[in-house]
């Protein structure tokens, strides 16, 4: 339901010069550069197609450095979307992410969740706290029908508070859909239910709700008693449960930046005080005031079914394409993706070559197609220097809101086709140089054996040069 008004020109460029860029990239996709990709479905964080009416608010945006009438239009569409009175601006979702841990979070805590997030997890971590994952059981099985692979284990969480106690537990997170294990919803039954064992036992709650339109929308589609709700009621509803709310702008409301919103004064003015000296002034809090211009119309715009759908109505079309060719994807289909399986797309890599990295720059040699590793290689080593086996090994191949059509999927779903049929040229990757955190963003992998070479010679002869 949008029309394309501003394009961008990308291009193909021959598989010898793919080889080569992926090479110098260190088989890493993040090491790419955009003039050597085709389709950059990377991720769905600030890529987004925004509308006429942000374009507006960035130049109608008030630049003063204190006090700008910018973010006073922000914080009343928060109110009025979201429904919460408070609201700081960050400069993205890992600095909300900073300032929470910052405040609430001391060594020897413990942060139970649906799923971790990778930027939040090093947050938690870096102040000596742990990660808990409590998912249902068969929450990491890729081939599901269970529309609900968000939701956390009640009984899990019960017996976490028993074994660590109150004082040990930060906050109980829930991510609105799981980016990591396939952007997968809850359920506001779940929520709800989460939200009454943290007041039996005085726990707080925070929502990362930086995909929080998708999951509404999908509520709104799988949960009995939310047909005929509005995406903006289900937003709303979420809303209304947790104490805290942080969201990464750079995904539903198609800008660069973020923020935390809450009901609860006191915990806001916990977390204010630090604003100014992680991120800036309270009125813009790192961000451009030509971005709060653009994400005050973003919030407001992205409670739109045909917003908050654009990109899981895609995905859903793409991930059910590929199922009918029997390609391992994550099913069923979430937000922000189109997962492919890549233990199962290539049993043949052990998990400690990363299956998810080598198929991810396998599909850029055949395609063009940049995607993302969301497995081992996302994970980085425990304290002894350890490899950290991730739970799923997935190739995202992320579909940004309103930037491809389907005849980009179709492009895209050809070309896993036919790397499916030549997967078995494919073998794994090591690491040849690593950073301490985070390795996933800078560090760089080789083949093990010479497969980017043979892939490109099978592709040469069938395909051609493009
Ligand atoms: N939380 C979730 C659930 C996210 O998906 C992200 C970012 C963040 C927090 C951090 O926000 O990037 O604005 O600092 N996800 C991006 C992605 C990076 O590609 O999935 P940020």
């Amino acid at each position: 339901m949008h029309k394309t008004r501003m394009v961008q020109k990308i291009a193909l460029i021959p598989v010898e010069d793919r080889l080569k860029a992926i090479g110098e990239a260190g088989y890493n996709t993040f090491l790419l550069k955009t003039k050597d990709i085709f389709l950059d479905m990377l991720t769905d964080s600030g890529v987004n197609a925004m509308s006429d009416n942000q374009f507006a608010g960035m130049i109608r945006a008030d630049d003063a450095y204190a006090g700008s009438m910018t973010f006073y239009e922000f914080a009343d569409a928060i109110k009025d979307v979201l429904g919460y009175k408070h609201v700081m601006n960050t400069h993205q979702g890992r600095a909300a992410e900073h300032l929470l841990a910052k405040v609430f979070i001391k060594s020897g805590d413990v942060v139970p969740t649906n799923y971790h997030f990778t930027t939040t997890k090093a947050h938690i971590e870096l102040l000596g706290a742990t990660v808990l994952e409590i998912y249902y059981d068969g929450a990491l099985e890729t081939d599901s029908t269970n529309p609900f692979k968000g939701n956390m284990d009640p009984q899990k969480l019960r017996k976490i508070i028993a074994k660590y106690g109150k004082q040990k537990i930060a906050f109980v997170r829930m991510e609105a859909t799981t980016n990591l294990i396939g952007g997968q919803p809850f359920s506001m039954a779940n929520l709800r239910e989460i939200r009454q064992i943290c007041n039996e036992h005085g726990l707080m709650m925070v929502i990362d709700g930086s995909l929080i339109c998708e999951n509404a929308y999908l509520i709104m589609q799988r949960e009995k008693g939310y047909q005929t709700k509005t995406v903006a009621e289900i937003v709303r509803e979420i809303c209304s449960v947790p104490d805290l709310f942080y969201m990464s702008g750079r995904k539903n409301t198609s800008v660069r930046g973020g923020c935390i919103a809450t009901n609860n004064k006191e915990l806001f003015d916990k977390i204010r005080p630090w604003l100014p000296v992680y991120e800036g002034f309270y009125t813009y809090g790192g961000m451009s005031m030509r971005e709060i211009g653009a994400m005050a119309v973003g919030v407001r715009e992205m409670v739109d079914p045909t917003v908050a759908g654009c990109s899981v109505e895609q995905i859903k079309y793409f991930v059910n394409r590929l199922v009918e060719t029997k390609i391992p994807v994550v099913t069923p289909p979430g937000g922000l993706a189109c997962h492919l399986d890549a233990m199962k797309f290539l049993p043949h890599v052990p998990q400690n070559q990363y299956p998810a990295g080598a198929l991810s720059a396998a599909l850029y040699i055949a395609s063009g197609i940049r995607s993302m590793e969301r497995g081992t290689v996302s994970m980085d080593r425990d304290k002894e220097g350890k490899e950290v086996m991730a739970d799923v090994e997935l190739t995202r191949i992320a579909l940004p809101r309103r930037v491809y059509s389907i005849s980009h999927i179709e492009y895209a779903i050809d070309r896993i086709n036919w790397l499916y049929k030549h997967r078995d040229v494919v073998k794994g990757l090591k690491f040849i140089w690593e950073p301490p955190v985070l390795r996933f963003f800078d560090g760089r992998l080789e083949p093990i054996g010479d497969w980017g070479r043979n892939l490109t010679e099978a592709f040469k002869k069938e395909i051609g040069s493009n």
